[in-house]
């Protein structure tokens, strides 16, 4: 089952997100700027992460989603990072205090999406 990861992150936070997320189905973790970003191949789940800017996503995302091809994507699993003073993730444990350009990820969280 071919899985890809893709993301968007202007200062670091959301790629660190992407790599982590990468290294569990083992695949590349690719920004959707890069060359090769496109989805060409038939892929199972599609990670795709990008922070919020503004209160919104930055428009070069919503281009991406707008050419994906329904024929070559199969599931979707939304990831992105934020300014929000309490992580997301991990809550009772001491990388709740990192602030968010620490930001920790916990990979069980995907667990549910790869077992799928
Ligand atoms: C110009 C700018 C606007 C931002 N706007 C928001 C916002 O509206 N809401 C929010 O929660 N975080 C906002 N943030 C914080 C980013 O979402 C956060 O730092 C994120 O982790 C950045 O991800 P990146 O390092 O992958 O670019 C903003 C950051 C920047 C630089």
């Amino acid at each position: 089952m071919k899985h890809a990861v893709r993301y968007f992150s202007k200062s670091g936070n959301t790629e660190k997100a992407a790599r982590a997320i990468a290294g569990a189905p083992a695949v590349e973790a690719i920004s959707i700027n890069a060359a090769g970003a496109a989805i060409i191949e038939k892929t199972a789940v599609l990670f795709l992460g990008a922070a919020v800017y503004a209160f919104g996503l930055d428009d070069a995302v919503k281009t991406f989603i707008e050419k994906l091809d329904a024929a070559k994507t199969g599931k979707g699993a939304a990831f992105g990072t934020t300014a929000r003073v309490k992580p997301a993730v991990n809550e009772k444990t001491p990388d709740s205090r990192r602030r968010s350009s620490n930001l920790p990820v916990d990979r069980a969280i995907l667990a549910p999406v790869l077992a799928s």
